[in-house]
């Protein structure tokens, strides 16, 4: 009897939940979700989710690698990945895929610091992966650019930088390697502004550089950290009479100390203002200087970034804005990585959570193919180790095992049936015809093609005119080919060739009549399906796409 009754129970909670729902997009309004509800309101407030850009060498891996080292996410330096293997020659990335157990756990890195759990997302560098990129920044609530001193601004900064502007998160500038000679620190600001077009606002100032380099002054806190290559912090207090204090004159040589105070003096007259509002709106990157192979400046940084860095905002849906703690559990899968452990070949959707409590074995909706499925063996990662994970809060990243049902863009969420906005596709530029060299393991190929292409680096296109089928590869950069020619290799055993193709560009057909289609070929262009049957031509120049606008006005040629 004590059962029936139980069960009668169950039944009407359930009920009372399920009426308490109040709209299509999983706003509860019931008392009782109080507490959970300020157990996520409490996570999402020490959650700071971002990404580091950088062109190559500037020093990321250096510098993930202290910031890993103080919130005890590794035990040694060097622990991130292969310094001599991530450069970006070709051959170097592919040695980064033999050793794809590290590189690819350093997707999504989390650790915690003063009990704040920070998410690090790792960018590729190389400029042929921007699309990876711009995904990942999608899941990024900001983003600190890493600037060699010496180099400042280089090209791939330039790119990343634009990416992150694109998505208008908060951008903090690290200029690395004070203790090697670089430019002049405000030639560096000048630089800043006029190569990015981004005004700065230096949060500290060196002092001196390479050999010279004493320390930074840090301009909040008003006081000197005095450099130490043995990575003890050791701060001077400066008093009311600024640096003039005694103190400081006798460890700062006097040309220094004049130095020192005509910048601070110029910086406080002609520089940018402190102001949290434009840093927030990302047109105003506060800039922090430091040395990270030294883990100098570095835990300054981090603590001044912890106090300004935005945590998990409500992120833009086809319904409005879903809020990280009002809302149920929502989430999008950024990025997909197959093969990521070739003992298991197995296949990861990173998924970035937005609102809400994520739990290990929930069933959720997935938006796009109106089903409803389970998340059994979440993981998430923590510098090298991955990690079954039974909970996660907005900002987090959770590895979710993927057997082919997931797309990049996808919407999870535990009520309603929003999406969350697209994650604009690249348009390709470059195009190969691809075959297959051994012809008995056309399973493999076929298996590898689609698999590769559902993680969004590769397009797909097949010629059907004059009954030929040949499978066009379309790619944003050149590497991405001979990435994807030694990823089938490596991962299906599959042999191919590319014949590189001259087209740059697609073009989709859309007609309210029916399309002649031989009036849509031409000597330089291509007309081929994409994998969702599309018509699609592929271009070789303007000119010829403007000479068969005029030759079919009906058809619209959309990017
Ligand atoms: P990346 O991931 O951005 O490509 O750069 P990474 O951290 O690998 O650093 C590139 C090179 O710059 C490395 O030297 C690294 O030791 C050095 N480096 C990083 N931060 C600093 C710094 O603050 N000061 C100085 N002087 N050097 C720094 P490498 O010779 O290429 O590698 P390794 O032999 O040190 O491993």
């Amino acid at each position: 009897m004590s059962c029936f009754l139980l069960i009668i129970y169950d039944i009407l909670e359930f009920a009372i939940i399920k009426r308490e729902t109040i709209n299509n997009f999983g706003l509860r309004k019931d008392a009782s979700m109080d507490n959970l509800k300020e157990l996520i309101a409490n996570e999402v407030k020490h959650r700071r989710t971002f990404a580091i850009i950088s062109h190559p060498d500037a020093g990321k891996t250096t510098l993930t690698e202290k910031l890993l080292l103080f919130g005890g996410a590794i035990r040694l330096a060097g622990a991130v990945k292969g310094r001599k293997s991530k450069k970006y020659a070709t051959s170097d990335w592919m040695e980064i895929e033999k050793e794809r157990g590290i590189s690819v756990t350093s997707s999504a890195m989390q650790f915690i610091y003063q009990d704040n759990k920070i998410n690090i997302l790792d960018t590729p560098g190389h400029q042929d992966f921007s699309e990876d990129t711009y995904r990942t920044l999608a899941a990024a609530d900001s983003a600190v650019m890493l600037l060699d001193a010496a180099k400042g601004v280089e090209t791939q900064t330039i790119k990343l930088f634009k990416t992150c502007r694109m998505r208008g998160i908060p951008i903090f500038t690290f200029i690395n390697k004070m203790d090697r000679h670089g430019k002049d620190p405000l030639d560096l600001l000048q630089e800043l502004e006029d190569v990015l077009g981004i005004r700065s606002c230096p949060l500290n100032w060196p002092i001196g550089m390479g050999s010279e380099f004493k320390g930074i002054f840090d301009r909040q806190h008003n006081r000197i950290e005095l450099y130490n290559k043995d990575d003890s912090r050791k701060f001077i207090e400066v008093a009311e009479n600024g640096i003039e204090d005694q103190r400081i004159k006798e460890i700062i040589n006097p040309d220094l100390h004049q130095r020192l105070s005509e910048e601070l003096l110029l910086l406080d007259i002609a520089g940018d203002p402190y102001n949290e509002e434009k840093i927030l709106q990302g047109d105003l990157t506060p800039v922090f200087f430091g040395s990270a192979i030294s883990n100098f400046g570095v835990q300054s940084f981090l603590e001044h970034f912890l106090t300004l860095a935005p945590n998990p905002k409500a992120q833009k849906s086809n319904m409005g804005l879903i809020d990280p703690v009002l809302n149920d559990f929502s989430g999008f899968i950024f990025k997909i990585q197959a093969n990521m452990n070739p003992a298991h070949r197995d296949r990861i959707a990173f998924l970035r959570v937005c609102s809400g409590r994520f739990e290990r074995g929930m069933v959720v909706n997935h938006v796009r193919t109106g089903k409803k499925i389970k998340l059994p063996q979440p993981q998430q990662f923590l510098a090298q180790d991955r990690n079954i994970s039974e909970e996660a809060f907005p900002g987090d990243i959770v590895g979710l095992f993927d057997p082919g049902i997931y797309r990049i863009g996808d919407t999870l969420c535990e009520e309603g049936n929003f999406e969350f906005e697209k994650i604009p596709q690249f348009p390709p530029e470059h195009f190969a015809r691809v075959t297959n060299v051994d012809t008995g393991k056309y399973k493999q190929f076929q298996k590898g093609i689609n698999q590769l292409s559902e993680e969004g680096t590769i397009q797909i296109y097949r010629t059907f005119i004059d009954r030929t089928e040949d499978i066009i590869l379309g790619v944003v950069g050149q590497l991405q080919f001979e990435v994807f020619e030694h990823r089938l290799m490596a991962e299906y055993g599959v042999k191919i060739q590319l014949y590189h193709l001259p087209y740059q560009f697609a073009r989709w057909i859309k007609s309210d009549e029916p399309i002649d289609l031989t009036k849509l070929n031409s000597m330089r262009s291509l007309c081929v399906k994409d994998q969702e049957d599309q018509l699609v031509i592929l271009f070789e120049n303007e000119f010829n796409l403007r000479w068969l606008k005029d030759k079919n006005p009906s058809v619209r040629f959309d990017n």
